[in-house]
Parts: C-alpha cells; structure tokens; sequence
C-alpha cells in the first residue's frame, strides 16, 4: 500500500479538526475519503467542506466501515463508543486510531485490546499527541537510557485545564457519567495520565480524594489528590483541578542521578555528578550539597506554534500512516490506552469508597460504582424536569 485511505468517525470539534489535517495536505501518504457523524448538522458541514474534495458521507459507523472505501479509521465520538467502534473495526480489517481516552472503563478496553492484539496486520493507535513534545521525549530519554537513575518520586500538579461553569451548561454528552464516564480525570488528564505512566510506571496501589462540582454545579469530579505507590518503593502524587485560575502545570521527577522538572513550556535537568546512594555512602558532612550541572530546555512560542500545528496530533497521524506503510514503531500503540486508564479508574474507585485501591483493581465492582452513579444522574435529571 503506498496511500491510505482513511474514514473519520465523529467529526465534531476534534473530528472535524482532523479532517482538515487530510484536505490540507499535512498527513502524507493518506487521503481521506470517508466521514461518518449522527448529527445533521455535521452532516451539513461535511456537504459544504468535504464533499467538493469526494469525501463520502455516512451516519452510521458500520455501514463507512462496510463501504469498502476505507484501509484506516480513525474514531473521535464521546468515549464511551471508542472499544465499541475499534473492536468493530479491527474486526473488519481497518487500521484503527482512536482518540482519546481509550474507553471509560478497563474492562471494554481490555476487550479491544485483545481483538487488536487478534490481528496483528493490523495497526492499532491511539492519540496521545502529547508524547511528541519534544520536553517529555527527553524526559523520556532520560528515564529510559538510566540517566535520572531510580525514580524516588514523580508529582505533577495540573491545575491549568480552567473550565468555567459556562463549559458545563453547554450541556451534551460532556462533564456527566452517563455521557462522559467522569469528568476532569477522563476529560482532561487522559494525556497527563498516560505521561505520568510513560515516564514513571505503572502504580501498584492508589489512595485518593476526589471532589464532585467543585465550586461548579456538576455532577463529576473536578478537584482531585491522588497519592500512588510503586512496587520500587517510589511514590507519586497527582493533583488536577478544572477550578483554579492561572492553575499550575509542574512535573516533578525526584530520582537517584537528579531531578527532572518540566514547568509548562521549561524543562530543568539538575544532573548530580554522582548519585546519590553513592554520595551518601562515603560523604562525612552533616548538611552537603551534591555537586551537579543544569541542563534546562525551553520551547518558545513559535515552537508551541510549530508544534500545534505539525508535531503533535499531524505527527501521531503521519507516525501512524507510516507504521501502515513503512512498518514504523508507533509513538503511541493503541494498547498503551489502558494503563492511563486503568490509573483514572483506580483514583475514581479509590474516592467513591474512601479506601486504598490495589491494582489491577475488580473491574466489575468499578463498573458497578460507575453504574450507580449513572443511574442517580438519571433519577436528579427526571427530579429536575
Ligand atoms: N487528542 C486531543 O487533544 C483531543 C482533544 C479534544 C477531544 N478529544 C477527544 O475526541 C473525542 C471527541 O471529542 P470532541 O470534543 O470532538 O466532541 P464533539 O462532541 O465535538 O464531537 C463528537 C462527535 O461525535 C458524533 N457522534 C456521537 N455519537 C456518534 C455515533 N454513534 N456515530 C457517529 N458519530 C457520533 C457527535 O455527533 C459529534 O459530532 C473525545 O473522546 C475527546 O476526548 C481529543
């Protein structure tokens, strides 16, 4: 194959964004030829867009799946239809991407995650376009080539994804259980939490606190304190919020060669010159200072710019057409959705009932959590009509 042929399905706000990429000519080797959304009104918009360039239009997923006119889909509609399509996709021999996160809970993802993993001609990707910031890449670098040595600690506080209450009054699917799953941990933190993982593992027990409508009036959490531990005896502390204005964005790695901060657009390597298991172990001082070196990285604005526009989501998708093609290792495989996931539902679990969860956590007993909370949104809706 030397182009690919692919199908966008939902194309609301992130969709239709990504049609764009391929009618600009930004995804190289691929062409779009298929959309499919329920909403007439995005229906309107792909006459009036993308019809003058032949791109087809559907309103159901299987029968754009069925057209024959697709080899790659690529699945932006509200989570909770992201295992659901892929699982049929993967199943009708389409390469598939989808957005993000990778489902609402563990157990439909693990489910998709088999089907791929049940063919593996296939390409499966998921849209983690925060990987190619070329700050947690190094970051990445650095954990992966042993630099920063055992990881003692990993923090990161991001409070900067600020949304007024006017966001939530929007109504639709977003910021309930039924239509969203949770709030700002599946909204918003998917990309943070699937860094935080990248970058420092994989917890083996999670202990949170989570608060519903925070200074809002929602039904999901918006303010929330997670504290995780590591089988290395490492922990990590996760605070996110969607109240706070400026609001924070700070990763902080503590580890045994240095320590690594990424400030928004900054990242500070303090690199010790000796680690410090060893320093400890011959130095005689009572208050000394490990001799180190500051490596520091800065993306500017037109580098924010830059990277908007062509590296993070036009890079997963040329990274993904080239691993159809050229065989190329994906910078975020599909499979990879469940572990930031699998972190979200800890944190929600472990705050609906107030104890430490261990993972891999009883799936079902989430599910059943979740369900309840559907369920009396439901019951407050008909309350309020
Ligand atoms: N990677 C990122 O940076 C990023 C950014 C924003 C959103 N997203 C993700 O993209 C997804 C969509 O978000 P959005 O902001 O575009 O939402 P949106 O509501 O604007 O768009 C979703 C679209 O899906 C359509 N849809 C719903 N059910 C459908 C069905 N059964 N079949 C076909 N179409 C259907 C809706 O009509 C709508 O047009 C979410 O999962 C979100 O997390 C990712």
């Amino acid at each position: 194959m030397n182009k690919v042929r692919f199908g966008i399905i939902g194309i609301g706000k992130m969709g239709s964004q990504h049609c764009l990429r391929f009618t600009n000519g930004l995804i190289k080797n691929a062409v779009l030829t298929a959309v499919c959304d329920i909403s007439p009104e995005r229906k309107k918009w792909a006459e009036e867009k993308l019809a003058p360039k032949g791109v087809a239009f559907f309103d159901d997923y299987k029968a754009l799946i069925d057209s024959g006119l697709t080899d790659a889909v690529l699945i932006a509609t509200p989570h909770y239809f992201h295992p659901v399509m892929a699982i049929y996709a993967l199943e009708h021999g389409q390469h598939t991407l989808i957005e993000k996160p990778a489902g609402v809970y563990t157990k439909a993802v693990r489910e998709m995650n088999e089907t791929a993993a049940g063919h593996p001609e296939l390409v499966f990707g998921i849209m983690y376009n925060q990987r190619t910031n070329k700050l947690y890449r190094f970051a990445k670098e650095l954990v992966e080539s042993g630099r920063l040595g055992t990881i003692k600690r990993i923090n990161w506080i991001i409070t900067n994804w600020y949304r007024p209450q006017a966001y939530y009054d929007q109504g639709g699917w977003r910021g309930t259980w039924s239509g969203e799953g949770g709030g700002v941990l599946i909204n918003q933190c998917p990309h943070q939490l699937d860094l935080f993982q990248w970058l420092g593992g994989m917890p083996v027990s999670v202990t949170a606190h989570a608060e519903v409508g925070k200074n809002r009036n929602i039904n999901v959490e918006n303010d929330v304190t997670a504290f995780m531990e590591y089988a290395s005896g490492a922990t990590g502390v996760f605070i996110t919020s969607t109240h706070d204005f400026p609001g924070t964005n700070r990763l902080e790695i503590d580890a045994d060669k240095g320590k690594l901060v990424i400030d928004g657009s900054k990242l500070t390597f303090t690199e010790l010159e000796i680690s410090e298991t060893e320093f400890n172990a011959t130095n005689k001082k009572f208050m000394p200072r490990i001799p180190s070196r500051k490596i520091k990285k800065r993306i500017g604005l037109l580098g924010q710019a830059k990277m908007f526009l062509f590296e993070q989501h036009t890079g997963i998708l040329n990274n993904f057409v080239s691993a159809i093609i050229n065989k190329t290792p994906l910078i975020a495989p599909g499979a990879d959705g469940i572990k930031g996931l699998t972190i979200s539902n800890a944190i929600h679990l472990s705050a609906w009932t107030g104890e430490k969860v261990e993972i891999p956590f009883d799936e079902d007993k989430f599910i059943a959590e979740l369900e309840k909370r559907k369920a009396e949104e439901k019951e407050n809706s008909k309350k309020r009509a």
